[in-house]
């Protein structure tokens, strides 16, 4: 199916993808039952220049099923936000585009990286990694199916080949009019073990004109202005790290923008963002479900504060959002108190 646009409409929305790499933008990463909209929300405000949802899966976003609706879904503050899809089949993925498509999201991007079983075993994912030809004439076909600028997070190769597909893939891919390029510099063989080789991004990136964005063990402001530096990327893509430290973005921005280092969140702050992500989630599903999807961040938001470890057992165990406060209160009550007694012990200068 082709969407025929006025040329002047595609001009300015050239202009607009252009725009999104001005300033290497550091990028949320996809992470399925992560990258929903309130944690796109959350690291947007904590300097997140660009967000990509969840992938969807096409069989069930062509049936229209609540799921990939749900995952869908763009506010209008949502913004810029992509829209990642991933599949077995280069016919449905291209109908599939088309519908996403309608979501309005900024760009589409197709996920060729995913490597677990159920994905990738299933002809998904990095699964199109085995057959460089077929995931090309798939990217062309996606790319004819939708006047939006379509893009592919992939990985290096599928492994353990000795020299990496991806940079050739690179080129491939821009032919047929692929329009960014994010590399996790691992093999799909690799997982999530091993060490991300950022050089692979650089060899990819120098081979092309489009953007390419680097992505893998990104976990600070040093290693996003390092990855940037080594390999010349017009931008730096981060997972693991944001789901535990969405100040993260703040940090990098403060880095590549400023070249200023910014001090570590404070008790308070990082008890205001538990806070804060719980509201939301819970505006968004209900107790309990908001409540346990909060938990995964609470490890992280919560590291360096005082008694950490039972606070955040203390909300592990704790099914509702009333009850979740209260322990919060509790604990910044503890910490207001702690720095008012280590204000009155303070010898005046
Ligand atoms: C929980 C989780 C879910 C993920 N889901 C997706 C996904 O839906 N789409 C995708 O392209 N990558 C997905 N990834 C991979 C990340 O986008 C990223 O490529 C990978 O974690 C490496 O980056 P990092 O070292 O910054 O985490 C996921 C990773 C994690 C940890």
């Amino acid at each position: 199916m082709s969407n025929a646009v006025p040329p002047s409409a595609e001009t300015d929305r050239d202009a607009r993808f252009r725009e999104l790499f001005a300033n290497k933008p550091v990028i949320l990463a996809p992470m399925e039952d992560v990258t929903d909209a309130v944690f796109r929300r959350l690291c947007r405000k904590h300097g997140a220049g660009l967000c990509v949802t969840e992938f969807v899966n096409v069989e069930g976003l062509l049936r229209g099923c609540q799921r990939a609706a749900r995952k869908l879904r763009l506010e209008d503050d949502d913004t810029p936000t992509a829209i990642q899809i991933y599949g077995a089949d280069a016919d449905r993925l291209a109908e599939a585009a088309a519908v996403a498509a309608a979501a309005n999201p900024t760009f589409l991007d197709i996920n060729c990286g995913c490597w677990v079983p159920k994905i990738a075993g299933r002809g998904a994912g990095a699964a199109w990694l085995r057959d460089p030809d077929a995931m090309v004439k798939m990217a062309s076909m996606v790319v004819k199916s939708t006047s939006l600028p379509v893009t592919v997070k992939t990985r290096i190769g599928w492994g353990p080949e000795s020299d990496m597909p991806i940079v050739e893939l690179a080129k491939r891919l821009e032919g047929v009019g692929v329009r960014a390029l994010t590399v996790h510099c691992r093999t799909a063989k690799m997982g999530h073990s091993g060490e991300a080789d950022w050089s692979w991004a650089g060899k990819a990136r120098a081979g092309v004109s489009i953007p390419v964005i680097v992505n893998g063990d990104v976990k600070s402001a040093d290693d996003a202005a390092r990855a940037l530096a080594e390999t010349g990327c017009a931008g730096v893509m981060i997972g693991r790290r944001a789901i535990e430290h969405p100040w993260v973005f703040d940090e990098c921005r403060a880095l590549l923008d400023r070249g200023v280092h910014l001090a570590p969140p404070t008790a308070l702050e990082r008890l205001a963002l538990c806070r804060e992500h719980l509201l939301a989630n819970v505006d968004q599903r209900g107790e309990p479900h908001g409540v346990h999807c909060t938990r995964r961040h609470l490890s992280g938001y919560l590291k360096g504060l005082p008694g950490a470890a039972a606070v955040r057992n203390a909300l592990n165990h704790d099914e509702t959002l009333a009850g979740c406060l209260a322990i919060l209160d509790q604990a910044e009550e503890r910490v207001r108190r702690g720095a008012e007694e280590r204000a009155a012990l303070a010898v005046p200068a």
